[in-house]
């Protein structure tokens, strides 16, 4: 079951955090932007503005020097790690730093494929990003492993768990599977995917890149091996955080340059850190922990096993949970009313646990392409295509048709924003 225990019953109306992302005060053909393609990349507030240009300007050094600006870079960094550490719930030095998720998953899976022998087996879905796909199917090739693919229910895009439970055998050595769906917003049951794969003697492998905007992650409650993220789909700067259980990091050997330390977790991290990014992330964790505090001194208390920061950061995320539901349940009504429209995946505006607030939809007689192009003429900021969940929108028949239009909420957006996309969308079905 997923796990909702830490949603407040009454869902917080969050809508006054707008004042702190100075990029809504863009106008777009004279009227205010509206920023739907939170999946491909999402806001930032002016915390992480301010704290990328301080370190520009009191700490822009390489790291380990003697000298001041060295010294701050080297405590932003340790802060960076121990900051995502509290969101994660995890050790700092269990927190590897990178330039995205893609290149991360690429590093990591080389160096576990070192370990791996023909014959092995990794279970990947039709459901994932691409970036949870074809990193595994390139080591499988480079050392003679089978990758089996778990497909999806095609009417609710949902994991065919039956499939997954029995793909997983004696033989499988990685289970990777997505938290959240990057397309249809499908949320997996992913702590049972993973007590699957540690029955079976294997190791669990989560992409919350498309969860981490939207809800609270505790790794050591999902127990999961090893879990990928990225800062800038969750109000953060561009760079990519993996999670990994030490006894893992300690074990792998890693692809690295010899002078570089061999420590956990530095010996993952190749070449020279985004350290200004890392400064703006601590920006995003301020900015995470202010809207925690705000919600913590109004509202009851919803994050009772942690403390300090960690318990903060629960909280921001269970609020923007339950604040982001409403949204979907009012998105969901809506594009139900729009004549002849198709939205691909989980349907009911009471199913709003099981999916993030991402949808993906088509018009006949448009392209996604055409209705994309309708939005931003209208100020409207939304994706069309594959999105890279390429096996996804193949077994669904949208590729290589142009795919569908995305659209991506996250808790700054609004309802009255939503009227508006709806109403270019109706026109769009008129016409
Ligand atoms: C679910 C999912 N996984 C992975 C990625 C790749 O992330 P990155 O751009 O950090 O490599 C994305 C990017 O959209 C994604 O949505």
């Amino acid at each position: 079951m997923l796990d909702t225990s830490l949603v407040p019953a009454t869902a917080p109306d969050l809508t006054g955090v707008r004042q702190y992302f100075p990029s809504f005060a863009q106008q777009v053909n004279g009227q205010p932007i509206i920023y739907f393609d939170n999946p491909g990349g999402t806001q930032v507030p002016q915390q992480v503005i301010e704290a990328t240009s301080e370190y520009f300007l009191y700490a822009n050094a390489n790291t380990h020097g003697a000298f001041s600006t060295s010294q701050r870079t080297d405590t932003i960094i340790a802060e960076a790690r121990s900051a995502m550490a509290d969101l994660l719930n995890c050790d700092a030095g269990e927190i590897v730093f990178g330039p995205n998720m893609t290149t991360l998953t690429f590093a990591l899976s080389r160096a576990i494929a070192r370990d791996l022998q023909p014959g092995d087996e990794i279970v990947t879905t039709t459901l994932d990003h691409d970036a949870n796909i074809a990193p595994w199917r390139a080591i499988a090739a480079d050392k003679g492993l089978t990758v089996r693919q778990v497909d999806i229910d095609p009417t609710t895009c949902t994991l065919d768990m039956d499939q997954m439970h029995a793909a997983i055998t004696e033989r499988t050595k990685i289970v990777a599977v997505g938290y959240a769906s990057n397309a249809v917003g499908t949320i997996n049951d992913v702590a049972q995917i993973v007590r699957w794969a540690h029955e079976a003697g294997a190791q669990a492998w989560i992409d919350a890149v498309q969860y981490a905007p939207h809800g609270p992650i505790d790794v050591q409650a999902l127990d999961c091996d090893y879990l990928v993220c990225s800062a800038y789909k969750f109000f953060g700067p561009h760079l990519g955080i993996l999670y990994g259980k030490r006894e893992h990091l300690e074990r792998l050997r890693p692809y690295k340059v010899r002078p570089a330390s061999d420590e956990v977790p530095e010996r993952f991290e190749t070449g020279t850190q985004t350290h200004e990014l890392l400064a703006g992330l601590l920006g995003t964790i301020d900015y995470l922990s202010l809207v925690g505090n705000v919600y913590a001194n109004a509202g009851p208390d919803v994050a009772s096993n942690y403390s300090g920061r960690r318990r903060v950061l629960k909280i921001a995320m269970g609020a923007i949970m339950a604040y982001e539901r409403t949204l979907s349940q009012y998105l969901l009504t809506a594009l139900s009313l729009i004549p002849k429209l198709t939205l691909y995946g989980l349907k009911s505006p009471t199913q709003v646990e099981r999916r993030v607030p991402t949808v993906a939809v088509t018009l006949p007689h448009k392209t996604p392409l055409q209705l994309a192009q309708r939005l931003a003429e209208a100020g409207i900021c939304a994706w069309d295509g594959n999105y890279y969940a390429l096996e996804l929108m193949e077994r669904l028949g949208l590729e290589p048709n142009g795919g569908a239009l995305r659209i991506g909420l996250a808790h700054y957006n609004t309802t009255e924003e939503i009227d508006r996309c709806m109403q270019v969308l109706s026109e769009a079905a008129r016409a």
